[in-house]
C-alpha cells in the first residue's frame, strides 16, 4: 500500500455524489450538513458547506425552488480542484456576483456570490433563466492559505 498523508489518500480518485432537496430551508440546512460530512477531514469543510449553503438559499429564495413542491439539486466533485454545484428551477432572474458597496455604506444584500468568489478558484453559472440555472463553484483542495481574493470575482459560463 501506498505511504503518504491522509489527505492525499482521501482524493486519490474523485468521488461524485449527487442529490435533490426539497425547496425549504430545512432542507438547506441538511444540504449543509450533508457536504460537510462527504469533505469532512479534507481541511476544506467549512469551506464546501457555507458554499452549498449560499448557493442553495440562492436557489430557494431567487428561483421558482423555492415555490410551492419545488426543489433543488447538488452536485458535488471531492477532487484536487473539487466542485459544487447546485441547480434551481429559475424564474428570470440571472445569478450575479454584485459588486461590493462603497466604502461606508451597509453591506444589505448582494453578499453570498461574492463571498463564495472570494473562497472560489472559478465560478460559473449554466442554463437559463425561464428554464433554471446550474450554479457551480471550484475550490482547491490543495491550497490551505485565503490567498484567493480577487481571483474570482465575475461569473463565467
Ligand atoms: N440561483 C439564482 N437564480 C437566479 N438569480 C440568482 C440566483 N442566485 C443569485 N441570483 C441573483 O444574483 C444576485 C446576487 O446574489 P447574492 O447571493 O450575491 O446576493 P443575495 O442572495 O441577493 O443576498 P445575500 O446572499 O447577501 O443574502 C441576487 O440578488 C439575485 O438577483
Ligand atoms: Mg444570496
Amino acid at each position: 500500500m501506498r505511504c503518504g498523508s491522509a489527505v492525499e489518500w482521501m482524493r486519490g480518485e474523485p468521488m461524485t455524489w449527487r442529490r435533490a432537496y426539497l425547496g425549504r430551508l430545512d432542507q438547506v440546512a441538511a444540504a449543509r450538513q450533508f457536504a460537510a460530512t462527504l469533505f469532512a477531514g479534507s481541511g476544506h469543510e467549512a469551506d464546501v458547506a457555507f458554499i452549498v449553503t449560499e448557493l442553495a438559499t440562492n436557489a430557494i429564495r431567487h428561483s421558482r425552488s423555492g415555490d410551492h413542491g419545488g426543489w433543488f439539486g447538488l452536485d458535488l466533485i471531492f477532487a484536487d480542484v473539487a466542485t459544487i454545484g447546485v441547480s434551481d428551477l429559475g424564474g428570470g432572474k440571472v445569478p450575479t456576483v454584485l459588486p461590493e458597496p462603497p466604502g461606508g455604506e451597509p453591506k444589505g444584500y448582494g453578499q453570498g456570490l461574492r463571498a463564495v468568489s472570494k473562497l472560489a478558484v472559478a465560478l460559473g453559472v449554466h442554463g437559463r433563466p425561464d428554464y433554471g440555472h446550474t450554479v457551480w463553484a471550484e475550490v482547491d483542495m490543495r491550497v490551505n492559505e485565503t490567498i484567493r481574493e480577487g481571483l474570482a470575482t465575475t461569473l463565467t459560463s
